[in-house]
């Protein structure tokens, strides 16, 4: 069985303290960013985009954009700012990306996408990949898709992440788009068979240790977000069942260490709830859950959310008895 397992870019989501917070779950999983424009990258500021704290690592930066030069300077800046991989994003469907040229609309143009990918190559030794989807609109056959990653392919990149179902662009909104297209884990499956030694990596729906072994005989590794976001301990029980790691630290554990990480933050003007948030759901399923839940909405996920409170926090979570045995998350 392969043993790949990453963390899907999720914007609003795969932030500096959702990836310091997953890893301390964590240590074998690959990390993603959310997607960060290349246009920004080259008028933003670089620091506030691309840094991020050393035990995130390893990670990957996601970006989105169609400017192969611009592409390539984003490139050179993840590899300058440490960054392990750089992913390029042709899966994303919504409007505003749409109209600006990059995302899933970009699979309507493969030979663009490969001046992309070799532009980005050119600049970099880390691994360049791709994340996309199986299809769009009503261009949803499987030698268009085959015919999508030769081309890709002939660049050089060996890593392609699929998501297993199509984009529809215009007019799904992006929260229909990751539902209503129908999974189709076979044509993963047949793109492995037919793509032997590129390393194929599938998307979409995947919840349960057990659905990842499944996937991880047919393809080279399983890629999982709104699972990992919304039940974060999942990721304790991919260390136990897929890497055969039994030191996963309890869900108090990940807090007590989290705490250091927090008060560190806060000097540098972090606000508490930016951090806090990413954790709401890391007591899921367990006795306690909606006290957690409650107590972070109420006194850390509020915008001047007084840090003092965290001094309290273990106090908290130890006289409500939370069930600190590692168990199934999902
Ligand atoms: C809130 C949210 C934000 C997302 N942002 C991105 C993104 O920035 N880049 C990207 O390639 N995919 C993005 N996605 C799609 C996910 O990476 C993933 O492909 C999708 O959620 C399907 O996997 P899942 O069923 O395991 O959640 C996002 C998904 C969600 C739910």
């Amino acid at each position: 069985m392969n043993r790949k397992v990453s963390v899907a870019p999720m914007m609003d989501c795969t932030d500096r303290h959702e990836r310091f917070f997953l890893r301390l779950i964590s240590k074998n999983t690959l990390l993603y960013s959310e997607m960060v424009v290349s246009e920004a990258i080259h008028r933003g500021d670089k620091k506030k985009l691309l840094q991020f704290n050393i035990n995130e690592k390893p990670i990957a930066l996601q970006i989105g954009g169609s400017s192969p030069a611009l592409l390539a300077e984003a490139t050179k800046a993840g590899e300058d700012f440490g960054y392990d991989e750089i992913n390029l994003n042709l899966g994303c469907p919504s409007k505003k990306v749409e109209k600006n040229k990059f995302g899933a609309c970009l699979m309507k143009e493969p030979n663009l996408v490969a001046d992309c990918l070799s532009k980005m190559q050119s600049v970099t030794k880390l691994p360049v990949t791709i994340k996309t989807r199986i299809g769009y609109d009503d261009t949803e056959d499987y030698e268009n898709f085959h015919h999508f990653i030769s081309t890709l392919k002939s660049t050089g990149v060996k890593t392609f992440i699929i998501h297993a179902r199509k984009a529809i662009l215009g007019k799904f909104t992006p929260k229909q788009n990751l539902n209503i297209p129908p999974l189709k884990y076979n044509f993963v499956y047949r793109l492995k068979k037919d793509f032997p030694n590129e390393e194929i990596i599938i998307n979409g729906g995947i919840t349960t240790t057990d659905q990842m072994k499944d996937h991880l005989e047919k393809v080279d590794g399983v890629m999982i977000g709104r699972a990992a976001y919304h039940t974060p301990y999942l990721l304790a029980d991919i260390e136990r069942d897929i890497f055969n790691n039994e030191n996963v630290p309890s869900r108090q554990d990940v807090i007590e260490q989290l705490l250091p990480y927090v008060r560190e933050e806060i000097k540098k003007g972090t606000r508490l709830n930016q951090i806090m948030r990413h954790t709401l759901g890391l007591f899921h399923g367990q006795t306690g859950s909606s006290f957690w839940k409650r107590y972070l909405s109420e006194n850390m996920c509020v915008r001047d959310a007084d840090v003092k409170k965290i001094d309290h926090i273990m106090d908290k979570i130890k006289y409500n008895n939370f069930d600190t045995s590692v168990s199934q998350s999902a």
